[in-house]
């Protein structure tokens, strides 16, 4: 389900990993980001740690992109995503390595969602930026990491997905192939000057917008700063220079 381009606003733009143990420590954060920035991001240990309550309580504060990257046979994979839609999350994802029946479940159970009032986007991972080219090779794929996250990303467009996430690097090419209507989310972005931390292949919130990312997930560089409010404010800033 492409989507016409929207001009989000900087704030819209920055997506906050909320890499915590505890809904204590992600409803503090919450607190602290609420207004300032267009999304939370929860992974699966949060998820599994505090359940989809939690994602209740924290939607009441920011939308929030549920990043429980999906992967299985269609039909699990629709049911899933069907239980998933009743949090109205405003992003979801699935692995684009599913394939072309899986994604159209997703996409069939987003749109369905959709077509009944909810606001919920469809994102497809494309290539897990831990698996490098020998990684690849020891799968049996060929293919360099970012001419599969290409491949990936036209297969998920191609079955209706509204975007992929993928990284900043790879966003240029993936808006050419698919258009700027399908969105781009891109982790491994860090401000000017701050420590990389484990990410290998960054980019600044401004080259990243430049470079086509649709939003930016930050996790540490706000989450760990002593002032996270502060933080984020800095980097909205930085996206709108
Ligand atoms: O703290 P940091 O900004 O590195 O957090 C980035 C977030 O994006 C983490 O939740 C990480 O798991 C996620 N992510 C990533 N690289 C990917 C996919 C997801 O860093 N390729």
């Amino acid at each position: 389900m492409p989507t016409q381009p929207s001009p989000l606003t900087p704030r819209e733009r920055l997506v906050v990993a909320l890499d915590v143990p505890s809904a204590r420590e992600a409803l503090a954060l919450a607190d602290q980001l609420a207004g300032r920035v267009g999304m939370l991001k929860v992974g699966l240990e949060l998820f599994c740690s505090e359940g989809p309550a939690f994602v209740r309580e924290l939607q009441a504060r920011v939308p929030v992109f549920l990043d429980l990257k999906l992967h299985d046979i269609p039909n699990t994979v629709r049911r899933a995503m069907e239980a998933v839609l009743r949090l109205d999350p405003r992003l979801v994802n699935v692995h684009a390595q599913g394939g072309p029946a899986m994604l159209e479940a997703a996409v069939e159970a987003v749109r369905a969602h959709r077509a009944a009032g909810g606001r919920t986007e469809l994102l497809a991972v494309t290539v897990l930026t831990s698996l490098d080219r020998e990684a690849l090779a020891a799968l049996g794929h060929a293919a360099q990491p970012d001419e599969l996250a290409l491949a990936y990303a036209k297969l998920a467009h191609q079955a209706g997905c509204g975007g992929v996430v993928c990284s900043a690097w790879e966003a240029a090419a993936i808006r050419d192939a698919c258009g700027e209507g399908f969105h781009r989310l891109t982790p491994g972005i860090r401000p000017t000057g701050s420590a990389h931390q484990d990410q290998a292949r960054v980019m600044t919130p401004a080259q990243a917008v430049a470079s086509g990312s649709t939003w930016l997930v930050v996790g540490r560089p706000i989450t760990h700063a002593p002032d996270p409010a502060a933080a984020a404010e800095a980097i909205v800033a930085e996206i709108q220079a």
